[in-house]
């Protein structure tokens, strides 16, 4: 009966082990992962514009081919997250119209303009490698399919964010003004790359609950954290700094200080007021509305096929 159940999938989290699709689970904690996964491929899939433009203007072929196969790798996550969601009793069509209709959220970080070349560099060196911190700890989310989307996810990721990386250092060892370039990029991406995390723990309406369920492991200032004190000897080595003037090395926390985001602006581009979420999402609308016909066209053969009379 219902508190068997309850005691069983309580107890499952307790050791840490998996709930999969056909175990029993309270509908909030169903609902929730819904709520996260759904978000998750969205930001992979909306997440392709913002480099995506510059396919076309990489600088060599060899970039070309990195960013494509990058960018293709994106559309792979969404794809790996979207079947995650699935196995929760919801369907990609319901989730993709729930996204274009602005009803469900994706990273902010992707609400910002990608201007320079520069930029391709730092979204791998500095999103993706934000996108790691986050994304290392939920190969151990309690939920597994999306554990095991994360364990193929993290692994291309890692290649995602060496791949910036060298970009930027290759600039770095450029001219003066690749360099400038560079630290332009750089200043622009740092704080929004912070914003990743979500807000503060103290405003975070999900964390506590997520961190009982086991669908988080870490909070949001611990994995922000994470990420800046990893970043900091990367920047060194660069030959960049961050735009923040309180950021320095406390050695009695053995962690970074760091400045506030600025936490209004980060609502401001959850809530859609952002400098390119008009853009992404009418992207995002036109290139659903344009696949409609191959959508169509797969559904009739596969019904063409299907013996008469079978579901
Ligand atoms: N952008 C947009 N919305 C955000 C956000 C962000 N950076 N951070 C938080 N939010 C939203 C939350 O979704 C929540 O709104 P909701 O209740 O309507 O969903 C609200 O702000 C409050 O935030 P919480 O901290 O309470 O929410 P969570 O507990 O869900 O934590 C999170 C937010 C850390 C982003 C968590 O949802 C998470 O880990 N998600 C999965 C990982 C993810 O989405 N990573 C970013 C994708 S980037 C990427 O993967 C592409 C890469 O390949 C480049």
């Amino acid at each position: 009966d219902l508190v068997d159940l309850e005691a069983q999938f309580e107890a499952t989290i307790a050791r840490s082990d998996r709930i999969e699709p056909r175990d029993w689970m309270p509908d909030a904690y169903r609902k929730t992962l819904v709520r996260q996964v759904a978000q998750h491929a969205h930001s992979e899939i909306i997440g392709m514009q913002p480099e995506g433009a510059w396919i076309t203007r990489a600088p060599s072929l060899r970039r070309k081919a990195i960013l494509l196969a990058k960018v293709q790798d994106e559309a792979g996550h969404g794809l790996y997250l979207y079947s995650a969601a699935e196995t929760l009793g919801v369907s990609r069509q319901e989730l993709t119209e729930l996204l274009v209709e602005g009803r469900q959220k994706y990273s902010s970080i992707f609400n910002y303009p990608t201007l320079s070349y520069a930029d391709v560099g730092t979204i791998g060196w500095l999103v993706d490698g934000a996108a790691i911190c986050n994304q290392v700890p939920l190969c151990r989310t309690s939920y597994g399919p999306y554990g095991r989307a994360m364990i193929r996810i993290c692994k291309e990721e890692s290649f995602h964010q060496r791949q910036g990386y060298e970009l930027l250092s290759t600039m770095m060892r450029g001219t003066d003004e690749q360099r400038a370039m560079v630290q332009e990029s750089v200043d622009r991406f740092w704080w929004p790359a912070l914003m990743m995390f979500g807000p503060p723990d103290a405003d975070s309406p999900n964390t506590a609950q997520s961190m009982a369920w086991g669908v988080k492991r870490n909070t949001n200032d611990d994995l922000r954290q994470r990420f800046v004190d990893m970043s900091v000897p990367q920047a060194e080595a660069l030959g960049v700094t961050f735009p923040d003037p309180a950021l320095r090395w406390n050695a009695e926390r053995g962690h970074h200080d760091f400045g506030e985001p600025d936490w209004d602006e980060f609502v401001q581009v959850v809530r859609g007021n952002g400098p390119c979420n008009t853009q992404r999402l009418a992207h995002r609308r036109r290139a659903h509305e344009d696949g409609a016909w191959v959508r169509e066209a797969a559904t009739a053969f596969a019904d063409r096929r299907r013996p008469a009379g079978a579901e």
